[in-house]
């Protein structure tokens, strides 16, 4: 009697993918790795998608996909939402072109909508995307505050540039110790200039973290962190109330990077969810309605360093105010406020405030679906997240807090678990977390969960 074999996860995935193998060897060819973000890239070959419709992806050998990408949390109202892309067309048609180079409505209009949902954000500015917006934010707490350190948690992203690209991902070897962590370096090409002026925090230890800014106090500008780790560890309260107090009273500012979890978490943000004012707050992807964006803002006092109205600036050659362009914070940008790019936001922003509880309750019934398929398996296995965003996270701890105890898990089994999914038709980067959007219902949970079911009655 013949038994056939049980492939592998990344087996099962090779066998259903030709066409992803066969582009990946081009596309090799003509971008470093095939892709161009590294974040896109996985073993042995991303899949290369081709059409996206509502909560669905399409690849280029024909497999469709329930997508929990979401192109890394952008896609809140899911692919080619139609008032998403009838806002687009309306701009197009009603405003005749794709930028005026001056300012204009959709800027005011997108300004207020954030003010009004984000109070902190007295002022705004807009950028391409959340790296630009977390970038300034730190030029501006320098400015205010004119200290030139910033402080970030250890396994906190805010975006690839010099300044934070350290202690995203550290090896445990090299990282030090748990409550004064060390400053690592994750890229080539960093200058370890940035060793000395990024210090490190430790996560959810108010303690730890008190002790260390108060050492730094005159030379930190400020601290940003993602106010729930990767978008699904969440700080505790206590910890974040603590952390807001103690940044107030050591003349340090506080920067929350909200670019995964502004509107994901409630239309409001993290910052309603707490009810914590931060001095400053950079969003993104979601506001951009799947356009790249970044918006900056905060304490009217703060965001006014950068009014060209009070002082010259690097482009007034006529130096006309009788200042120089030190005088003010330089921020420029050829298609910052892009009108396209907002109306697609204002319409995504339009869809969520009828629509974000669906989103919440889908995400819960598939969270409480996952666990009670690993319970049933008795495998230790955990759904941590806040509102419309969630990790699947295998391990024996009760409680996940931070960077290091999330090296603690079984990211193996995650792994295998994630390839046998593709497989199946659940999309989402291996060992990425899961995001859901308007346009995810009960059919694609239900789908999801026979596909959770299928792939851990394969592997136990
Ligand atoms: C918390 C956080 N900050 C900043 C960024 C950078 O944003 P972008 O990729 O739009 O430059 C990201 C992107 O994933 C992010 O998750």
């Amino acid at each position: 009697m013949t038994q056939s074999k049980v492939l592998s996860g990344i087996e099962e995935y090779i066998k259903k993918t030709p066409i992803s193998l066969e582009f990946s060897k081009t596309s090799r060819n003509i971008m470093p790795g095939g892709v161009t973000a590294n974040i896109k890239f996985f073993e042995p070959y991303p899949v290369i998608m081709k059409k996206g419709a509502g909560a669905y992806l399409t690849d280029v050998d024909g497999n469709e996909y329930i997508d929990y990408l979401l192109s890394y949390g952008a896609l809140m109202t899911g692919h080619g939402h139609p008032k998403v892309m009838e806002g687009i067309q309306r701009q197009l048609t009603e405003e005749g072109t794709l930028l005026f180079g001056t300012p204009h409505n959709l800027e005011v209009k997108m300004g207020q909508k954030i003010q009004e949902l984000y109070p902190s954000m007295e002022r705004v500015r807009y950028t391409n995307s959340g790296t630009e917006a977390t970038l300034l934010s730190i030029r501006m707490a320098y400015a205010y505050t004119e200290k030139y350190k910033i402080a970030k948690f250890e396994g906190h992203y805010h975006g690839g540039y010099d300044q934070v690209l350290l202690s995203v991902n550290p090896p445990l070897d090299e990282a030090g110790p748990a409550n004064n962590p060390n400053a690592i370096i994750e890229s080539k090409g960093v200058d370890p200039y940035h060793l000395e002026h990024t210090i490190v925090l430790p996560f959810n230890d108010l303690e730890a973290t008190t002790e260390i800014l108060t050492r730094h106090k005159e030379e930190i500008a400020a601290v940003i962190l993602e106010p729930i780790q990767g978008g699904f560890i969440p700080a505790e309260k206590s910890f974040m109330e603590g952390l807001r107090k103690v940044t107030e009273k050591l003349g340090i500012l506080l920067i929350f990077d909200e670019v995964k979890t502004g509107f994901r978490l409630g239309l409001g943000g993290a910052q309603e969810v707490y009810g914590i004012k931060p001095d400053l707050t950079a969003l993104g992807k979601v506001v951009g309605g799947g356009f790249p964006v970044g918006i900056i803002g905060g304490k009217k006092e703060i965001m006014d360093i950068s009014a060209p109205t009070a002082a010259s600036d690097v482009f007034d050659n006529s130096q006309s105010k009788g200042s120089g362009a030190k005088d003010v914070l330089f921020h420029s940008g050829t298609y910052n406020g892009h009108p396209t790019i907002l109306a697609a936001g204002l319409a995504t922003i339009e869809v969520l405030e009828k629509e974000i509880e669906q989103v919440f309750n889908a995400t819960e019934q598939l969270k409480s679906g996952i666990c009670d398929l690993f319970a049933a398996k008795g495998i230790n296995a955990q759904t941590i997240g806040m509102g419309s965003i969630f990790n699947i996270v295998i391990t024996e701890k009760d409680h996940v807090r931070s960077y290091r105890d999330l090296q603690e898990s079984n990211f193996g089994l995650r792994k295998e678990i994630d390839y046998h999914l593709l497989s199946q038709g659940i999309y989402t980067k291996p060992l990425n977390r899961f995001s859901l959007s308007t346009v995810h219902g009960e059919k694609e949970v239900e789908r999801t969960l026979e596909a959770f079911r299928h792939t851990l009655n394969i592997l136990f």
